[in-house]
């Protein structure tokens, strides 16, 4: 892939060929939790393989701004442990830049401290919906304050939080994860039931740290006040971003990628479970468990595939690979369709919106309705000026779609990817050609 890189365009050439082998930073989901946890853990906590990504960084900002002592050496992080009641008043509020990860995540803990504190983000995370979290946060008796009916800042006055038993209303693993870290701070067992499996990261981080979890169907138990104990771990590389690179080698004629050590948790790999059934050549080898978090390499080969409909109860654990697979739909062989994914236009961008303008520009048909997108198969793409909105799944998605595109594929503000994984463009350039 030849590459021109200033500081917000990226131009994508069309590929004969993706071949090598690569490795993919620490998973981003899975960083946020450990470091949160390591802050009000006892002792210190060293996370290896940390996510690189701005997220992350928010993550780790905030942390520090109340008073956790945070090093970080490339992608080795440590944090000092606060102990549960060890977190000091930030002195202004506390930014989460662009992560809703960071935001609804933190607002469990900020609910459990006897202190005042705000919570920002930036202007995309400033439209995002939070009154998800303030519900159940207030329910258990924390008081926050939001504008015009749950959107950022969140002003939180925590205090002195009781147990519940809450039934989440929409599957969402940030959600789930505020509660059951509010839930640390309380006097007794606070229980979250989920309608349908999410991610499961918070859980086992949470095991691994010596809380008192307990499973039992879809109802998740954390016993409160009990001492988390910091300690050293590994993150897997990121399965999300992964699948980008899995699409590229789908996609691309002559391919051959081996991804060494991806994060294979099974509430995370849905896109294998779709794809492979539909033709594509993905294997799996040296799986293995690691703190909890299984993880392996794939090797992935160029692949005909038939596409077809995602059925409504995959959505909620496609989530972040939905815009991908749009994308990837139009090279299979009857495209791909999905309903039920209304959370999409919530995301960094109104996903559904994004993908489906940016597929019309490089000449796609694709039909969006208010919870899903239809792509046609068998289309041909024309390299065009694609606008990510500031999104870094747009800008990945579309800049596979620059490898199969005839002629060149322009993205604009393409630093976004940065988001996620700065080294995005680079690693994509090292093994298409
Ligand atoms: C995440 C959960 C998902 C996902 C996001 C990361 C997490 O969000 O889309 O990228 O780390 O828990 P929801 O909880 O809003 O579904």
């Amino acid at each position: 892939m030849a590459l021109f890189t200033s500081s917000k365009i990226q131009t994508v050439s069309p590929a004969k060929r993706v071949q090598g082998e690569i490795q993919l930073p620490g998973d981003k989901s899975i960083s946020h939790r450990l470091a949160v946890l390591g802050a009000i853990a006892e002792g210190p906590t060293e996370i290896h393989f940390f996510s690189p990504s701005a997220d992350c960084a928010s993550t780790l900002e905030c942390l520090k701004a109340l008073g956790v002592r945070v090093e970080r050496h490339s992608d080795v992080v440590t944090l000092q442990g606060a102990g549960l009641e060890g977190l000091k008043q930030p002195p202004t509020a506390l930014d989460a830049g662009n992560s809703g990860s960071t935001m609804r995540m933190l607002s469990g803990i900020l609910a459990g401290q006897p202190f005042q504190s705000t919570l920002a983000g930036d202007a995309s995370l400033s439209g995002r919906p939070m009154q998800r979290v303030i519900e159940p946060l207030a329910q258990m008796g924390a008081r926050i304050g939001s504008k015009d009916g749950g959107l950022p800042p969140l002003d939180i006055q925590g205090g002195t939080l009781h147990a519940i038993r809450y039934e989440l209303p929409v599957p969402s693993a940030q959600v789930k994860s505020a509660v059951l870290f509010a839930g640390l701070f309380v006097e007794g067992t606070t229980e979250v039931v989920e309608p349908s499996a999410t991610r499961d990261h918070t859980e086992i981080a949470l095991e691994q740290m010596g809380a008192k979890i307990g499973r039992h169907g879809r109802t998740i138990a954390v016993r409160g006040r009990a001492k988390l104990q910091g300690r050293k771990l590994y993150v897997p590389g990121d399965v999300s971003s992964a699948a980008f690179f899995i699409a590229a080698a789908l996609l691309v004629e002559n391919a051959d990628l081996v991804i060494h050590h991806v994060g294979l948790n099974p509430t995370r790999t849905a896109l294998l479970d779709l794809l492979v059934p539909m033709g594509a050549r993905i294997k799996v080898t040296n799986a293995e468990s690691l703190h909890g978090e299984l993880l392996g390499d794939l090797r992935v080969e160029s692949s005909k595939m038939r596409g077809g409909e995602i059925p409504e109860a995959a959505v909620p654990s496609l989530i972040d690979e939905l815009p991908m697979l749009a994308v990837l739909g139009t090279q299979t062989e009857h495209g791909i369709s999905f309903r039920g994914a209304r959370e999409l236009r919530v995301k960094e961008s109104d996903r559904i919106a994004a993908v489906a303008e940016n597929l019309r520009r490089t000449g796609a048909e694709v039909e969006e309705f208010p919870d899903g997108l239809r792509v046609a198969g068998r289309q041909k793409l024309r390299g065009a000026e694609l606008d990510p909105h500031g999104d870094h799944r747009i800008a990945m998605a579309f800049a596979v779609a620059g490898l199969v595109a005839e002629g060149e594929t322009v993205i604009r503000d393409s630093a976004c990817v940065g988001i996620s994984y700065p080294d995005f463009f680079k690693v994509l350039a090292s093994i298409s050609s």
